[in-house]
């Protein structure tokens, strides 16, 4: 007899950063997070899982390649389902197999391990048949998967709990609440992180001042005033804290010793690109967010899309090689007028090219594809 489970589950970005950890085996945070939650339609996770009386041992595939299921963070997701699957004694015992692979190229240089281990709990969950909160489960995978467990705007609450009971993710407010919400994915390289984010941020917690500050004296009042921000569709605070959290996270990566360098030129051009547009429009049309690489991901209203691409393609088109240039992205752009590029200064910013831009909007969290 078996049981198999497929769910999809989606990539989050995060507006309010994690960055510090205070239990590094818990994966407990030191400070509260906020991310958009993307549709799965352009980037997602698809997880098949498997429990049959037949399997010998538990077994995973990634993107299919047998991977070792010893690894720790993987055992501790798998032992926290057991504890709190509902199914019968000795079924609880069979063995698992999974199967777990991204639709979008390793190549893209997107984090995936968020929308891994968040496919991997919503699959598992459903297959276990456990109830209530699952994104601590997903949380002991990795730190940002917990919020990719829904859709939606999303805060992860640090707790104070010492073993991390009420460390999880909370829905602030479903995609339908700002639908006119676009996010637009830049991708300008494909190399893998330098510094992985778990090692990164233990060394910041080791020797960076500048988070000391930032846990104490920042995030507390900004992931409120974030907050605010979403629940009352203000743009222009919601760009401006998003870009400001941005740039004080990786100043605190610059002010990790040795330092954790995950922008490049490119990534700071398309910065000023962004910062160039809103002052040449007036306004805060554009927020730009940066995780640990150098990709950029933009948030920006529907209405202001066809504008931001014309400026984009002026300044940043794509390599010739660029895979799958253009998911998902609407056909019609305003070509920027002369008087905007002189507005601009474009001769500033010298000629950046991107791998892939991906254009998707605020979506619904995890699907099952199929139904036990
Ligand atoms: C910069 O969730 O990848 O993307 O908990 O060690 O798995 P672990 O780290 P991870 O860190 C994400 C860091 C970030 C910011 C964020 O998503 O909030």
């Amino acid at each position: 007899m078996n049981t198999t489970v497929t769910c999809i589950a989606p990539v989050n970005i995060a507006v309010i950063k994690y960055w510090g950890k205070r239990d590094d085996s818990l994966i407990l945070p030191t400070n509260d997070s906020i991310s958009a939650t993307l549709d799965t339609a352009q980037l997602h996770a698809k997880t098949t899982v498997m429990i049959s009386s037949d399997f010998k041992e538990d077994r995973i595939w990634l993107n299919g390649k047998e991977e070792d299921i010893k690894n720790t963070r993987l055992q501790n997701c798998l032992k926290e389902i057991r504890k709190r699957s509902q199914l019968s004694g000795y079924t609880n015992d069979w063995k698992i197999c999974i199967c777990s692979k991204n639709n979008f190229p390793t190549a893209a240089g997107l984090a995936s391990s968020a929308a891994g281990y968040a496919c991997l709990t919503a699959a598992l969950a459903k297959l276990y048949k456990i109830e209530g909160d699952i994104s601590i489960i997903a949380r002991s995978g990795s730190g940002s998967a917990c919020r990719s467990v829904m859709g939606g705007f999303v805060r992860w609450y640090m707790g104070s709990d010492k073993n991390g009971t009420d460390s999880l993710a909370k829905q602030i407010v479903p995609a339908s609440h700002w639908s006119e919400m676009r996010i637009l994915v830049l991708v300008v390289s494909d190399e893998q992180k330098k510094v992985p984010s778990a090692i990164g941020m233990k060394r910041s917690i080791e020797t960076s001042q500048l988070l000391q500050h930032r846990i104490m004296h920042v995030v507390p009042e900004r992931a409120n005033k974030m907050q605010q921000a979403i629940v009352e569709k203000d743009f222009k605070n919601f760009a401006e804290l998003t870009m400001k959290d941005s740039n004080q996270f990786h100043a605190v990566c610059l002010d990790t010793y040795p330092p954790c360098i995950y922008m490049n030129n490119i990534s700071n051009n398309i910065m000023n690109l962004v910062h160039s547009y809103n002052d040449a429009v007036n306004d805060v049309k554009v927020a730009y967010t940066y995780d640990a690489g150098p990709n950029a991901t933009l948030y920006l209203l529907e209405k202001d899309v066809p504008a931001v691409i014309g400026i984009l393609d002026h300044f940043f088109p794509p390599f010739e090689n660029a895979i799958e240039y253009r998911r998902g992205l609407p056909v019609e752009e305003i070509k920027p007028s002369q008087d905007l590029l002189e507005k601009l200064k474009f001769q500033k910013y010298p000629p950046g090219q991107l791998k892939c831009m991906i254009y998707t909007k605020i979506g619904d969290g995890p699907k099952y594809l199929n139904n036990p």
